[in-house]
């Protein structure tokens, strides 16, 4: 069995792999990828037998902006083994190939959306809340002077605004690359409208085909009256969840809760590029010897009041606390950094995470964080 990146002539293989084990449309996303300059079959990988192709992974190249910085990252997609050799390791060794090519491309962290618990086996925790899919329960009126068309190629800057516009309040988002609008703008799987006034693009969502069932209808981005007129127009089933607006149209938020999941590869290397990160939070905090204690690993950083020290990193440490230090375990570092519990609410949880007594600096290092992400596929 043979591991490696994906080649030309592996994509009718690779097209039909997928299409066995999910949906026809994740054919012509394998399709769209692998044929794509921007993508390719760089992205791909495969487990061969001989010429049979029977298992395969994608990594996507994203960007996460956590308090304004952007922070590359990797998305793991399209996973895929043929029944006949499920549960021979292929996905956990593909999982391999991903994140040894992650790291090559610079990802510091990886973030994605999959079937329950599998992807905790590779590293991934449950971190960011997914928006929920609700059922819309009344129509809004038809809203006079909005006409909706199919997004073209054309409209990727005005898609890129009006998704920026949405994302404004938000403390970490994701939006999508101009090569990944166009493989949304080209797929089968979901259709992405803009609404026009008067000729000019003032709202945007994407909805799933009718023939997949209750359509769906997502990444609802726009003016309030015109977002209206986007559901009136796509008279979607069940909508996700996102502005204020829409909230009278839908029904309530049921309980449970769907996660993405992140993967920290290497905390020294994410906790230098968030530095300015940190350094913003901690202005108007007194100085301090800060010690963040991982208890595998741990870091030692002054702060002087301005500015963040180098970071001192050291081995095991038992009791970060006992040293005037924060506890965290290291595989709710993720929830930590990038959740909406903040080290305050994870402590309730969680008793390896506490802030220790310097309290109000660890709260200011790891406040609650509000999150707005758009994946290739919706929720
Ligand atoms: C889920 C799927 C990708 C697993 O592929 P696979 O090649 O059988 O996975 P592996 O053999 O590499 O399994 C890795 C580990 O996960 C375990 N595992 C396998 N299937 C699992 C499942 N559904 N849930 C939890 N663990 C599972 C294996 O026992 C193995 O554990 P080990 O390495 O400790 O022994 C495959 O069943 C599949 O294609 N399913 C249909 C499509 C799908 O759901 N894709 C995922 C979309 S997010």
């Amino acid at each position: 069995m043979e591991i490696r990146t994906s080649r030309l002539e592996d994509l009718d293989q690779i097209e039909k792999l997928v299409v066995s084990r999910m949906d026809p449309s994740d054919g012509v996303d394998a399709r769209l990828l692998m044929t794509d300059p921007d993508a390719g079959c760089e992205w791909v990988a495969v487990a061969a037998d001989g010429d049979r192709i029977v298992s395969t992974v994608t990594l996507m190249d994203e960007t996460l902006t956590l308090d304004g910085l952007d922070i590359p990252a990797g998305q793991v997609e399209q996973v895929a083994t043929d029944v006949e050799y499920e549960g021979r390791g292929l996905v956990r060794q593909l999982m391999g190939w991903a994140h040894e090519r992650s790291a090559h491309r610079g990802h510091l962290v990886q973030v994605m959306i999959g079937i329950p618990y599998f992807y905790r086996q590779f590293g991934y925790t449950y971190s960011i809340p997914v928006k929920q899919t609700r059922p819309l329960t009344k129509k809004p009126e038809p809203v006079a002077g909005h006409t909706i068309r199919r997004a073209t190629e054309a409209d990727i800057p005005i898609l890129d605004r009006l998704q920026d516009d949405a994302q404004q309040s938000v403390d970490l988002r994701m939006g999508h690359t101009t090569p990944c609008w166009r493989w949304l703008i080209n797929r089968t799987g979901t259709t992405t409208w803009v609404v026009e006034r008067d000729g000019v693009p003032v709202a945007t969502g994407r909805s799933t085909p009718p023939e997949e069932g209750d359509v769906v209808l997502g990444e609802i981005a726009g003016a309030d009256d015109a977002v209206k007129a986007l559901v009136q127009l796509v008279d979607p089933a069940q909508v996700v969840e996102r502005l204020p607006v829409l909230e009278e149209f839908l029904e309530s938020r049921r309980p449970g809760l769907e996660q993405y999941l992140v993967r920290i590869p290497d905390i020294p290397k994410l906790f230098e590029h968030l530095r300015p990160v940190f350094t913003k939070r901690l202005q108007g905090q007194d100085p301090a010897d800060v010690l963040l204690g991982f208890y595998r690993t741990h870091v030692r950083f002054r702060w002087d009041g301005t500015e963040i020290g180098p970071y001192e990193w050291g081995g095991t440490l038992l009791g970060p606390g006992e040293e005037g230090g924060a506890g965290i375990a290291p595989d709710l570092l993720a929830p930590l950094l990038f959740g909406p519990h903040g080290i305050d609410g994870l402590r309730r949880w969680f008793s390896d995470v506490y802030p220790g007594p310097n309290f109000d600096l660890m709260n200011a290092l790891f406040p609650p964080v509000t999150s707005d992400l758009l994946t290739f596929y919706l929720p």
